[in-house]
């Protein structure tokens, strides 16, 4: 007994300091992972901000609690299915977003809120988006990598990039998988850059016809319109007229003195 005693005093010191190196340890360890770094790869840029890679992960969902001055994000090989709205809110400094190789069918309206005056790369490429989302992209204005996917094309689809603020250069990347019209021969077209195609023409003809419903109702009113009134005003004149004729010989002559004078 007295040897073991003997034995721990004489190691008492070690035994501090590798009690004290495990606290340490853990304390890291709990830092790394409060700080977002726990599965992903920090890593930091030349001046300023974090390079973060979580390429190759098996991730179904974007991790929460990325350092607040991450720039550039890697997501690219994992199973992600889509990207909720505000998912990179509270990285202010985002320049770069690569999401591609993912199985993303969808991003949801927000998706990129609060990136609009940083990013400039977002790379969704080789995904399996089928329709394009304007309110996904509202108010960016970066160069999008939108290639390798499953493109529907159709008239909202082209009304859409009217008011989408991509670089232009982006929007090479929208191959049609498909369409509608079925038969106007966009499939495995970049067809927002080929001239004279238009989508809308289906809609167009909706439209005129609508056009055409409206106008012919608003032309009848008018003319219902017209008729009761001038009916309305024949009423009036020839009551107008039998008065006058009712009223004793005095206007007459009066008329006929006006008359007179004009001559
Ligand atoms: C990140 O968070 C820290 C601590 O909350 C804060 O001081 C810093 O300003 C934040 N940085 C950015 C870029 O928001
Ligand atoms: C877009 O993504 C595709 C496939 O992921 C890639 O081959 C291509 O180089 C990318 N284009 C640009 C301009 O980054």
């Amino acid at each position: 007994m007295p040897l073991l005693v003997g034995w721990l005093l004489r190691h008492s010191v070690v035994m501090c300091l590798l009690l004290h190196s495990l606290v340490l340890m853990t304390f890291c360890f709990h830092h790394a992972a409060t700080s977002g770094c726990k599965s992903c790869y920090c890593s930091d840029i030349e001046g300023g901000g974090k390079s973060v890679r979580c390429s190759k992960l098996q991730l179904k969902e974007i991790p929460q609690d990325l350092p607040n001055d991450t720039r550039r994000i890697y997501l690219d090989y994992n199973e992600l299915t889509t990207v909720p709205a505000n998912a990179f809110a509270g990285l202010p400094l985002l320049v770069e977003v690569d999401l591609s190789h993912n199985e993303l069918i969808q991003l949801e309206p927000g998706a990129f809120r609060g990136l609009g005056p940083s990013l400039q790369l977002l790379d969704v490429s080789s995904n399996k988006l089928v329709n394009f989302n304007l309110e996904a992209f509202e108010g960016l204005h970066a160069r999008a990598n939108l290639t390798n996917n499953p493109w529907h094309c159709d008239c909202d689809l082209q009304m859409a990039m009217l008011h989408v603020d991509l670089e232009p250069a982006s929007l090479a990347g929208i191959v049609c998988q498909t369409s509608d019209p079925k038969d106007i021969g966009v499939n495995g077209v970049a067809f927002l850059l080929a001239p004279d195609v238009d989508l809308c023409v289906g809609m167009k003809k909706t439209t005129d016809v609508a056009m055409l419903v409206v106008m012919f109702g608003w032309f009848t009113m008018v003319i219902s319109y017209l008729v009761c009134y001038v009916r309305s005003n024949t009423e009036d004149a020839r009551r107008h007229l039998e008065y006058l004729k009712s009223l004793p010989g005095r206007p007459r002559s009066e008329e006929s003195s006006t008359i007179s004078t004009v001559v």
